[in-house]
């Protein structure tokens, strides 16, 4: 989907206008403008690229790059699953393949209704403790699929 999605631009021009004077501030302001706006809108990158004297391509090229950065708005509540090795070693790829099955998308999507966003992750830094999730930026360890479950239907119909 390639539809322009609505965004703060006063919040995008904010962060670009703090962090432009950085030194290699191409990633300090991807950063920023998706935590300020959930996402890195394709109008930003213009504007980036005006602020650091670089061109739209160099831009595009890094966030394309970096997976961490979405290119769409993410929905209502993002569950970022680890895929790093310690995690994977205790089960993390069965339960990346039953929150895959659950929530009826594939990673880097969202669910039809707009709820979820799942994502990978590369390491929460908990890794005795696998298997590990974030929802909404919370970490959750020893996620099993049955603790998934119970953390999903928490997470419906909440805002
Ligand atoms: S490998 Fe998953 S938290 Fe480190």
């Amino acid at each position: 989907m390639n539809r322009q999605q609505p965004f703060d631009i006063g919040a995008v021009q904010q962060v670009i206008a703090e962090r432009s004077g950085l030194q290699g501030a191409m990633l300090p302001i991807l950063h920023g403008i998706q935590e300020a706006v959930g996402f890195v809108p394709a109008d930003a990158v213009p504007m980036i690229a005006d602020a650091l004297n670089v061109s739209r391509a160099e831009v595009h090229g890094v966030i394309s790059f970096y997976h961490h950065f979405r290119q769409q708005p993410p929905g209502r509540h993002v569950v970022q699953i680890c895929r790093a090795e310690a995690c994977q070693s205790v089960g993390s790829e069965a339960l990346a393949k039953h929150a895959e099955s659950l929530l009826g998308c594939q990673f880097h999507e969202t669910t039809k209704d707009g709820q979820f966003t799942l994502e990978p992750v590369y390491c929460l830094g908990l890794c005795a403790c696998g298997p590990n999730l974030t929802f909404d930026g919370e970490l959750h360890a020893r996620v099993s699929t049955s603790k998934f479950e119970q953390l999903l239907q928490a997470k419906r119909g909440t805002s």
